[in-house]
C-alpha cells in the first residue's frame, strides 16, 4: 500500500511519465501533482525552485527529458546535453532544498558503452566508449545517476535523502510515438503493417537482415517496476546496490530477432502479405539486452509478455492515429 504521499511526476505527458501516473492511480494514489512543459520549464532553475517551495512534494519521479532518435541527437547535440543536464540538476537540487527524501531518476540503456558485453550489467557503466551518435544525451543521463548518488552520499545520513535511478530497456505501448519516420521499431512496424493491410500492399520491406536481437518491455510493466523500486525499503535497496553503483536495469530479461518481432506484429495487426528484408540497409548492433538480475533479486519480474503487449499497443494505436 503506497498511502497518500504527495508525488510529483515530472514529464507526465510523456510515454514514461504518463504510464507512471496510470500505475500510481491504479494503485489508489490520489495525490499526484503535475505541470506541463508550458506551465513549468524544468530548465529554468528559479521556476523549478519556486514550484518545489510552493508545492512541497514528498516524492519525485523524474521522467521529464529531452528525448529523440539518432537524427535529432546528431543534429541538436547541444540541446540534448544542455537541457537534460539542466532538468536533472534543477529538479534534484530543488527536491533536496525542499526536503524531498525519495526521488526516482529515469535513464536508459544508452548509458552503457557501445561495445558493452551482452547482456549489459549495471557495472558496465563507465567501462568504455559510448555510442557517438547519442553521446551527449548519454553523458547527461550518466550525470543524472551520479547526481543521485552524490546527494545520497553527502546527505543520506544527515537528511535522509534516498535518490534512486532506473534504466529501462526499449519500451512500447500507450503513449508511443507512431511517426512514420522517427519512431522506434515496434511503433514504426505497427504503423507500417497497419497501412499495408489497409492499402492491400503485397509486401512490407524492413531495413536490415532481421537478425539483430532486441529486448522490449511494455511501458506499464516498466511503470510498475519504477513504483516497486521507489517503494523498496532502504535496507533492501542498499543490500543490492552500492553507493557509487546504484542504478537498476529495467528489462524483460529476454530478447528476440527483429524478424520474429515483425512476424508477431504482422500477426497482431492482421497483415497477411510478405515480409521482406532489405539487406542493403544497416543492421545496427547485433544484440542489445539488459541484464536484469538485480531487479529480479529485488522482487520484480516483467509480467506482460510481448504478444499480449502488442495486442494492447495495436489497440492504442488504433485509438490514437487517424489513417
Ligand atoms: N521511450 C522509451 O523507449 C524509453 C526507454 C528507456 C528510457 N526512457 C527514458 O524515459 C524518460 C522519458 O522518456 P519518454 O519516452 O517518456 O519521453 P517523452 O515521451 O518525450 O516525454 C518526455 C516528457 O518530458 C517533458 N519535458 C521535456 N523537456 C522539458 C522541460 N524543459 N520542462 C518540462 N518538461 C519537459 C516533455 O514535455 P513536452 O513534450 O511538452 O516537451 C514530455 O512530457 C527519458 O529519460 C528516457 O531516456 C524512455
Amino acid at each position: 500500500m503506497i498511502g497518500q504521499a504527495k508525488i510529483y511526476v515530472a514529464g507526465h505527458r510523456g510515454m514514461v511519465g504518463s504510464a507512471i501516473c496510470r500505475t500510481l492511480q491504479a494503485q489508489g494514489q490520489g495525490n499526484i501533482i503535475t505541470r506541463t512543459h508550458a506551465e513549468l520549464d524544468l530548465t529554468n532553475q528559479a521556476a523549478v525552485q519556486t514550484f518545489f517551495a510552493q508545492e512541497k512534494p514528498e516524492q519525485v519521479y523524474l521522467a521529464a527529458a529531452k528525448v529523440g532518435g539518432i537524427h535529432a541527437n546528431n543534429t541538436y547535440p547541444a540541446d540534448f546535453i544542455y537541457q537534460n543536464l539542466m532538468i536533472q540538476a534543477n529538479v534534484i537540487e530543488a527536491a533536496f532544498q525542499n526536503g524531498v527524501k525519495k526521488l526516482l531518476f529515469l535513464g536508459s540503456s544508452c548509458i552503457y558503452p557501445r561495445l558493452a558485453e551482452q547482456p549489459m550489467r549495471e557495472d558496465a557503466l563507465l567501462s568504455g566508449t559510448l555510442e557517438p551518435t547519442n553521446e551527449p544525451y548519454a553523458i547527461a543521463k550518466i550525470a543524472g545517476i551520479k547526481l543521485c548518488e552524490s546527494y545520497n552520499r553527502q546527505y543520506g545520513q544527515s537528511h535522509g535523502v534516498d535518490y534512486r535511478s532506473v534504466m529501462p530497456t526499449n519500451l512500447y505501448g500507450p503513449g508511443d510515438n507512431y511517426h512514420p519516420e522517427n519512431s522506434h521499431v515496434i511503433p514504426a512496424l505497427i504503423r507500417r503493417f497497419h497501412e499495408a493491410k489497409v492499402n492491400g500492399a503485397p509486401s512490407v520491406a524492413i531495413w536490415g537482415s532481421g537478425t539483430p536481437k532486441r529486448e522490449f518491455l511494455y511501458v506499464d510493466d516498466m511503470a510498475a517496476a519504477c513504483v516497486h523500486v521507489m517503494n523498496l525499503p532502504k535496507p533492501t535497496y542498499d543490500q543490492h546496490t552500492s553507493p557509487m553503483l546504484s542504478h537498476i536495469n529495467l528489462g524483460s530479461g529476454s530478447d528476440l530477432a527483429i524478424a520474429e518481432v515483425a512476424q508477431k506484429i504482422a500477426q497482431t495487426v492482421g497483415y497477411t502479405g510478405q515480409i521482406e528484408f532489405d539487406t542493403s540497409k544497416p543492421d545496427g548492433a547485433p544484440r542489445k539486452l539488459m541484464e536484469s538480475s538485480r531487479l529480479n533479486a529485488l522482487g520484480w519480474q516483467a509480467k506482460v509478455d510481448l504478444q499480449h503487449g502488442l495486442t494492447k499497443a495495436y489497440a492504442n494505436f488504433l485509438s490514437q492515429v487517424e489513417i
